[in-house]
């Protein structure tokens, strides 16, 4: 039997209901594509739903405020993805009169839409011909077909992309597509693939050669750089001060506290100087507390945060430029790393 009518008859037998399989409005696959991106299912199904029920047609998320985009994404992180589904709603609206564009190609001159979820709005909404790869089809194909090339090298992507063009079926690619993501969620998952029960096990290369562990390969290690922030929780009376985050990072958009970060763990004289200078507060503060450290993990980056409540004798006159004051019970209308609501969750209990 053909590559693609064993995966499609497996896909029958084994699929989850989602309930992105169930539309072909590009507008609310387009937004479970870019959730699912390296979002687990269960979690971002929570999300899904969220944002169809505020945002339910592109329309909704164009003239949406990148501020309540971002809060409705609050916890899934990768940040970067909230502010281009803002881009995004604009340029469609703005620019293709709110319609999605209707092939792979069209869709391609879109913000934030690369290969992949091209190929798998094309494919879901106008049955076009188009493989979409991801992580989970990159794994599939490299194992059973034994592909050694690693599957984020250049060479290795499109050894992938044509293999996969070879495979689809013509007559279903959406459901080819949707087959192929699925078997690599739930059969041939990345540690403990359930190789017993799978249905390419005869002619599995990985399998045959002992190459399960080895395969795909991949030639970039991730790196994980250590960072210490330190966080500056300031009340003056029933005041408080967030900082929105301007700069190029992942938290871009986002608010957290007045803070320092440091390649290393900062003493607390230190830090005190260093408050004063950076942030002109002249000794007009009293630390009050200072939490347990909290470790968070980041794909590239292990961050150890200290959060100092410090109590204002003061109000704060010049607060530096992305600095503003709210009311301690407005803060839950901010976007925050999850990191920061960890925090304030612990100061409730
Ligand atoms: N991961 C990415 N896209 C997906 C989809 N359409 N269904 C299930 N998991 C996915």
């Amino acid at each position: 039997m053909k590559f693609s009518h064993i995966l499609i008859k497996w896909y029958e037998a084994n699929k989850r209901d989602l309930p992105w399989r169930h539309t072909t409005d590009p507008y609310k696959v387009w937004l479970s594509e870019i959730i699912l991106q390296q979002t687990r299912v269960d979690q971002g199904m929570a999300y899904y739903f969220k944002f169809v029920a505020l945002f339910p047609t592109v329309y909704y998320l164009a003239t949406a405020s990148e501020d309540e985009v971002l809060k409705a994404w609050q916890g899934l992180g990768y940040y970067s993805r909230a502010r281009n589904l803002v881009v995004t709603s604009r340029q469609i609206v703005d620019e293709f009169k709110g319609q999605f564009p209707k092939t792979r190609i069209d869709l391609l001159k879109l913000k934030g839409i690369g290969a992949y979820t091209s190929a798998a709005i094309a494919s879901f909404c106008y049955n076009e011909r188009a493989a979409a790869v991801d992580g989970n089809v990159s794994r599939v194909l490299s194992r059973i077909f034994g592909i050694e090339e690693p599957i984020d090298s250049t060479l290795g992507k499109s050894v992938i992309q044509k293999l996969a063009d070879d495979l689809i079926d013509p007559k279903r690619p959406g459901i080819f597509n949707q087959a192929i993501m699925e078997f690599g969620a739930m059969q041939c998952t990345p540690k403990s693939p359930d190789c017993e029960q799978c249905p390419f096990l005869a002619q599995c290369f990985a399998f045959k050669n002992n190459r399960i562990k080895n395969l795909p390969a991949k030639q970039k290690k991730t790196e994980l750089r250590e960072v210490f922030l330190s966080y500056f929780f300031l009340q003056f009376k029933d005041k408080t001060y967030l900082r929105r985050r301007s700069d190029k990072g992942i938290w871009k958009g986002l608010y957290d506290f007045p803070g320092l970060e440091s390649d290393v763990r900062l003493p607390h004289p230190i830090l005190t100087e260093r408050v004063e200078a950076e942030f002109g507060l002249d000794k007009n503060f009293a630390v009050d507390k200072v939490s347990e450290e909290y470790v968070h993990l980041l794909t590239h980056r292990r961050i150890y945060a200290t959060f100092y409540s410090v109590l204002l004798h003061k109000k704060w006159r010049n607060p530096p430029e992305g600095i503003i004051e709210i009311s301690l019970g407005d803060i839950e209308n901010y976007g925050v790393p999850r990191l920061i609501e960890k925090f304030l969750d612990k100061q409730k209990s």
